[in-house]
């Protein structure tokens, strides 16, 4: 049994609880009208494939502030970095946009519950400018176990990027987050595999109703969050157990103080592993896939590297910041690939957005996709150009006009700076080593869900440096 603290956490004082029903008609925001009176716009939804598709045809028809239909609450989207301005003292989210995860964090989630703010700021002490030097030897081993694999391949044997970057996230999340018992392989695994069933049938729930009770989807996928929640305990246990005094403080150490009983635990601790893998994963492979794509890129940030780091020197979260064109080339891949579509809150007072009221409770959906790829600051926004992220260009556009990891509230992603040192490890590991080259041939397209992945397992082959 996991010994939880006997006090429960303190509880914000909120006037309001979240989940309050939100008025039925509001205002004049232009945007479609419902096109089914219970589902609203939803099937539109998913006829356009994707929420961010959507957004960006009914941004292009209605302007930078639009609204829609989700079943039958109306939406507001906005898509301008000035609106996004107005939105910064936003903190809570509505239901509506997370209650396809509902089923598989439970009620608890910090997504949605009503302490929300405690408990990321006790979360965030584990992500300092500071403890984020802690969990580089984790990277390092990580990228290092991928370099040795790709170095068994033959010359002109090909990687499949999309399969070897979710291996190398989800290894390093469970390791930073839980320490030592995700150091067997199978265990590894086991949660992996069940981690995809429940991630597929989340995406599937954001433009789709969800499978009935008792059909075989629904089993699976209650299976698998069984067996996640059995790993996550394990863990815990395994982590009370080794714990010594002087040891350096784990995410999960923190979830199990601040949580009264086991639902809680299980509820963070996989919203904090859902949050990392795919998103470290999907940009890994789609930097992988522009740096093979563009070998003058490739070269120039390896010359980066050989002047910052020398031969053998590693990422830190101080020299990061040195190596100026390679930030620039994630942030740019960020843009390009939207990693990270949207966002969503709503404001606990009556308020304005624009030129529009908007009455409190109203979901709002920050739609961060449609502006990085807005003519307007990002011209020719499909082409792909680090450069538009040098100190000179940058100065030129609006900062909220790139804001991959949300920008309200206190309460954007927690982990830029962590995905900024990860990310730079594995890359500057496998540069150090290979030159990759893209196999000719291959038809990629963005797929756009929570976050954006490509349409195939992406190939790549390496020469040897
Ligand atoms: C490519 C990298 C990443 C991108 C683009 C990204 C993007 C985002 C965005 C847009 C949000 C919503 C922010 C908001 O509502 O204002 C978010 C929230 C979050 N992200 Fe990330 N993220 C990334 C990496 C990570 C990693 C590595 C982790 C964990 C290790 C993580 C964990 C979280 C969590 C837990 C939240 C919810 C925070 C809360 O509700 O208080 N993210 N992320």
């Amino acid at each position: 049994m996991l010994h939880f603290p006997v006090s429960t956490p303190t509880l914000n004082t909120i006037e309001e609880e979240p989940g309050t029903p939100v008025p039925k008609v509001i205002l004049d925001v232009p945007g479609p009208s419902r096109t089914n009176e219970i589902k609203g716009n939803i099937q539109d939804i998913g006829e356009a494939g994707s929420l961010h598709k959507y957004l960006i045809s009914l941004h292009r028809q209605y302007g930078p502030i639009a609204s829609f239909w989700y079943g039958d609450t109306q939406v507001v989207s906005v898509a301008d970095p000035d609106i996004f301005q107005q939105q910064m003292h936003m903190f809570d989210k509505p239901i509506e946009f997370n209650s396809a995860y509902m089923p598989l964090l439970g009620d608890e989630s910090i997504v949605y519950a009503k302490n929300a703010r405690d408990r990321r700021q006790a979360y965030d002490r584990c992500f300092t400018t500071d403890r984020i030097d802690i969990y580089c030897p984790i990277f390092q081993e990580a990228a290092g176990e991928l370099v040795r694999k790709w170095r068994e391949k033959t010359e002109g044997e090909q990687i499949h990027l999309n399969t070897d970057m979710a291996t190398f996230s989800l290894k390093v999340i469970l390791d930073t987050f839980f320490g030592d018992h995700f150091e067997q392989e199978e265990v590894v695994a086991a949660f992996e595999r069940a981690y995809n069933v429940c991630w597929c049938e989340m995406e599937s729930r954001i433009v789709e109703d969800a499978p009935p009770r008792g059909s075989d989807r629904h089993t699976k996928f209650e299976e698998a969050i069984t067996t996640m929640k059995n790993i996550i305990k394990s863990a815990a246990m395994t982590r009370e157990l080794t714990l010594m005094e002087g040891s350096e403080e784990l995410l999960i150490d923190v979830m199990i103080e601040q949580s009264p009983n086991e639902e809680h635990l299980f509820a963070d601790s996989l919203t904090y592993a859902v949050g990392g893998y795919h998103t470290i994963a999907n940009l890994l492979t789609w930097c992988f896939y522009y740096l093979a794509a563009h070998p003058e890129v490739q070269e120039r940030v390896v010359r980066e590297m050989m002047t910052v780091l020398g031969e053998a020197g590693s990422v830190s979260s101080q020299n990061v910041k040195k190596l100026e064109y390679l930030m620039q080339v994630i942030q740019e891949t960020m843009r390009c690939a939207v990693i990270s579509p949207w966002a969503s809150r709503y404001d606990r007072q009556d308020g304005k957005l624009g030129v529009y009221y908007i009455p409190k409770h109203t979901p709002i959906i920050q739609a961060l996709g449609v502006v990085l790829q807005d003519e307007n600051y990002w011209p020719d926004p499909q082409r792909f150009d680090p450069d538009r992220f040098n100190t000179a260009t940058a100065a030129t556009r609006p900062a909220f006009a790139f804001q991959p990891f949300g920008f309200a509230g206190d309460r954007k992603c927690p982990f830029d700076l962590f995905t900024y040192v990860e990310t730079t490890e594995c890359l500057l590991s496998v540069l150090r080593q290979f030159e990759l080259q893209l196999v000719p041939g291959q038809d990629v397209h963005r797929v756009y869900g929570l976050v954006t992945h490509p349409s195939q397992n992406i190939k790549i082959t390496l020469k040897q440096r």
